[in-house]
């Protein structure tokens, strides 16, 4: 839905001090996200993650939509000890839409 991506644009904005999408994205203080959904947590290559992160990733957490809602909603309260520095997104609204753009970059 063209139209949810675009608010999810906006959304974005948020994570953009330490995320990339798109072409040529690369890993700033958070991972690139291209292809995250579908993706299992703590794979991005060349990402120093938590422990927390590695090991949720190594117990099978994986990226579907349902996980993305429960983590953005509030990081630390998902996975206790992300080092993902963000309070969340507490509309769904926002999830719903932030999740369909960064799902529509592919690896
Ligand atoms: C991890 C999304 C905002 C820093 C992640 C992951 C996702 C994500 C899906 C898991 C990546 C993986 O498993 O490979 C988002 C979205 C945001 C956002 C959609 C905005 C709504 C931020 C902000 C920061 C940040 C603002 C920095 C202040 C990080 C870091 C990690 C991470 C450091 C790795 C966490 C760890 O290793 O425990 N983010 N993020 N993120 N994000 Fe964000």
């Amino acid at each position: 839905d063209p139209e949810l991506i675009a608010d999810g644009e906006k959304v974005f904005k948020k994570c953009k001090a330490c995320h990339q999408v798109g072409d040529g994205a690369k890993n700033k203080s958070g991972p690139m996200l291209n292809g995250i959904v579908g993706a299992t947590a703590g794979t991005v290559d060349g990402f120093r993650y938590s422990s927390a992160m590695e090991e949720a990733g190594a117990g099978g957490l994986v990226w579907t939509k349902e996980n993305l809602h429960g983590f953005l909603t509030k990081p630390k309260d998902f996975l206790d000890g992300t080092k993902m520095g963000f309070s969340g997104l507490r509309k769904e609204d926002d999830r719903e839409a932030v999740i369909a753009y960064i799902g529509s970059f592919t690896k």
